[in-house]
């Protein structure tokens, strides 16, 4: 349920700019080093899982078990591709409308912070030129449990100073909108409603609430 908002916590891939692009060709070269293939539908699979989960998951479609050590420098592997291919992200590929919601809510004293589950957020942020926008950066960094678990939200209301019930989370991924719910916060899903039933509504992009707000 969505009642009045004072705090606005945005996700980040998949809200803010469309990394899974990114992140689906350094997981398909990854696949490909150890001989099998990686699709565009598998990768939806994991949009909003952290990162030693996407690897067990994609581990689990190439039919592969490996020792812990071999994981962690497949996740490092990956992850030095990902950091190269972000590289040449710039503000064109910010999803419309992102900047003038934000501005706009923040006009309106309505605090804002980043709850995301990427480790890369800050250098993201800092690529796009938006770091500027955010009271409070919570990342991959911060937390210990990857969503659905409420943390990196709770997290957020913590250091906005502003209580979960007077938060809304916005999000692309199911695990998501289900850790908003459970933080006690309402939930803005982004995206297509057939796969975002539980949130409290569900719109296209945030271009949407911009033109709401003039
Ligand atoms: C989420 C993405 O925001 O961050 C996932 O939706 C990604 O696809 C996860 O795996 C972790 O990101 P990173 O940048 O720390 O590997
Ligand atoms: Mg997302």
């Amino acid at each position: 349920m969505i009642r009045k908002m004072r705090a606005a916590i945005l996700d980040l891939d998949g809200v803010i700019v469309d990394t899974a692009k990114y992140h689906y060709l350094a997981w398909k070269r990854l696949a490909k080093e150890f001989g099998f293939d990686f699709t565009e539908s598998d990768n939806e699979r994991l949009k909003g899982v952290s990162r030693l989960r996407s690897l067990e998951i994609l581990l689990e479609i190439g039919g592969l078990d490996v020792d812990e050590i071999t994981k962690q420098s497949m996740a490092t592997r990956k992850n030095d591709w990902y950091v190269e291919y972000i590289q040449r992200l710039d503000a064109s590929e910010i999803l419309p409308g992102v900047v003038e919601y934000l501005k706009s809510i923040r006009r309106r004293n309505v605090k804002i912070a980043l709850g995301s589950a990427s480790k890369n957020a800050p250098l993201i942020l800092e690529r796009l030129h938006i770091s500027c926008l955010f009271d409070s950066i919570i990342d991959g960094t911060k937390v210990r449990q990857a969503k659905p678990d409420p943390e990196v939200f709770l997290r957020a209301s913590t250091e906005l100073g502003i209580p979960p019930e007077d938060c809304v989370v916005f999000e692309d991924a199911e695990a998501g909108i289900e850790a908003a719910h459970r933080a006690g916060m309402g939930a803005v899903g982004i995206g297509r409603p057939c796969a975002l039933q539980d949130a409290d509504m569900v719109i296209e992009g945030l271009y949407q609430l911009v033109a709401l707000l003039k």
